[in-house]
């Protein structure tokens, strides 16, 4: 804010003063400038100064423009020092039908100066284009879950439809083969209702400190058999500065399994499948990274690995990663993906660093 010209050292009032080359006035230009500013006195309780943008902004307003007026609407949560930390910040008030951003400062000798925008119009704007954003997130989400509960579903009728017209025809051998089709779908449906029970789940995360080697050790644990079973060779190497983390254990062990998951799908039939975790401190941050030697992803692909319902697996949801990132976030974590087609895939997580619980 232009008070006062030091150079020349002509100004008097805060407001007002003479260029050194010419007679143009600081409060004529703040006069033309559409931004509203007013100029208050604290000291005598006065307006010293307010512009024409100012007043067409309050247009319609049977108030006056004077000192408690205006700071009744625009300082009411300020106090009238500069202690407040409201001072110099961004706000923004309903007044009549209009939506008015301010921002107020406090300058020296006791006088705060204003200044005001009319953001109805933006406002409007950025809120029609966020409804925009959220009915077509809920539009997609609906449609895959139209898609993913609709195609069993049409499954068990044809296939019940088929086994009622021929059931006295039908060997007991062929009846129990529709029944354990049908029951294959059912069984499909139920995992995609788990999954999307999972995407609320965890909504208020309990974190705590965790200790990675003895999380990693019980998680081995957990999924070692299942890997064996499929030839797939696992290895953690954890960093000893990067063993402890703040998140929720039972979230990060869910997270963790869609990865490990996601990784032996991917080393199907490939030579020598492996998989490494690894921990390393970045920062405040350690991060995990699950890494194997699968199929890769294609570039044209990865923007879609977050997406809810995206899936190149025939027996997929595609809901994995979309519920890892989402749990992820709760704990202010983040996940990150490389891959190399043919070459493999490097799930990286960043969680904050957490303290030995006994420190
Ligand atoms: N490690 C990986 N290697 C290769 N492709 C991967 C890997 N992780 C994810 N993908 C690709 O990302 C897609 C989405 O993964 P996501 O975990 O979200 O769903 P999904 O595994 O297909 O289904 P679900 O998790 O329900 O079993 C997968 O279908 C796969 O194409
Ligand atoms: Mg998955």
């Amino acid at each position: 804010m232009v008070m006062v010209n030091q150079a020349e050292e002509k100004i008097v009032c805060p407001v007002s003063g003479t260029f050194p080359h010419g007679p143009c006035t600081y409060a004529e230009i703040l006069e033309h400038l559409d931004l509203g500013i007013i100029v208050l006195d604290t000291n005598n309780e006065e307006v010293i100064f307010h512009n024409m943008a100012f007043e067409t902004m309050l247009e319609g307003s049977d108030e006056p423009i004077d000192y408690n007026s205006i700071s009744t609407l625009f300082l009411q949560d300020m106090g009238k020092g500069n202690v407040s930390d409201a001072f110099g910040k961004a706000q923004a008030l309903h007044y009549k039908n209009k939506l008015l951003g301010y921002t107020a400062y406090f300058m020296s000798h006791g006088f705060i100066v204003i200044l005001i925008r009319d953001i109805t119009e933006s406002a409007r704007l950025e809120s029609i284009a966020e409804a925009v954003n959220a009915m077509e997130n809920i539009t997609y989400i609906f449609s895959g879950i139209r898609h993913e509960l609709g195609n069993p579903i049409n499954s068990i009728k044809m296939t019940l439809s088929v086994l009622k017209k021929n059931l006295g025809r039908y060997s007991r051998n062929t009846v129990h083969q529709y029944v354990d089709r049908t029951l294959a779908e059912i069984t499909r449906v139920e995992y995609l209702l788990k999954s999307l029970k999972s995407f609320s789940m965890f909504e208020n995360p309990s974190i705590q400190n965790i200790d990675l080697s003895e999380f990693m050790d019980l998680f081995q644990a957990l999924v070692g058999k299942d890997l064996e079973k499929n030839g797939i060779t696992i290895e953690v190497i954890l960093s000893l500065n990067a063993q402890w983390v703040r998140a929720d254990p039972r979230a990060l062990q869910q997270v963790m399994l869609n990865l490990i998951a996601n990784a032996a799908d991917s080393l199907e039939g490939r030579e020598d499948p492996t998989i490494t975790i690894t921990t390393q401190k970045k920062n405040n941050f350690i991060w995990l990274c699950v890494e194997d030697n699968g199929v890769g992803i294609p570039a044209d692909d990865q923007k879609n690995l977050f997406k809810p319902f995206y899936t190149t697996k025939s027996n997929g949801t595609g809901l994995g990663l979309a519920i890892a990132k989402k749990m992820l976030a709760k704990m202010n974590s983040r996940i990150g993906i490389e891959s190399r087609e043919e070459v493999g895939t490097k799930v990286t997580i960043s969680i904050p660093e957490g303290r030995r619980k006994d420190a």
